[in-house]
């Protein structure tokens, strides 16, 4: 990612809270590149969403029932993950990214562009963005800041089996 990119990244969602001063034990700096990584995981999360929700309203296959209630039930549990990581970036006292062109600035993942041939063409790009998800995970938990956010660390640890055991379903569709 080249240094523009990061740059922007970091002023794009402003991150001060006016009211009351968050004071958990937190330091400042530590709660400041957590809710960096938390802001680009909820971007990555809502594109991953908006891109499931398309493939289950768009896909035309022979198994387009089974398939189209297999995304129902992954793009439900990503909308109470995508809640669970904007409290946890307001719980620390900054703000979450909450609107589209900030979702497009902040995430890794690229949205959809045209129609699959059939759902195995959407499940396996889902699979490929679930993976990355997951890898950027892994690597923002090697994060010293992170792991000085003991509930932030626990919470993306938790996540990241979550998406594991669902990256592991989507594969499985896969030969
Ligand atoms: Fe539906």
């Amino acid at each position: 990612m080249d240094i523009g990119v990061q740059e922007k990244r970091k002023t794009l969602v402003k991150n001060e809270v006016k009211s009351m001063k968050v004071n958990i034990g937190l330091k400042e700096q530590d709660s400041k590149v957590v809710a960096e990584v938390l802001n680009q995981l909820l971007a990555d999360e809502h594109v991953f969403y908006i891109k499931t929700r398309n493939a289950h309203w768009n896909l035309q296959s022979a198994d387009f029932h089974p398939q189209h209630l297999f995304l129902e039930e992954i793009y439900t549990e990503f909308a109470t993950t995508i809640d669970d990581i904007a409290e946890r970036i307001r719980t620390i006292g900054h703000f979450a990214a909450g609107t589209m062109k900030e979702f497009l600035e902040l995430t890794n993942l690229k949205e959809l562009s045209g129609r699959k041939e059939n759902s195995l063409g959407y499940i396996e790009e889902l699979t490929k963005d679930l993976e990355a998800i997951i890898r950027s995970i892994r690597e923002n938990l090697q994060k010293e800041e992170v792991q000085n956010d003991l509930a932030t660390e626990d919470f993306l640890t938790a996540l990241l089996g979550d998406h594991e055991k669902t990256a592991w379903m989507l594969r499985s569709h896969l030969s």
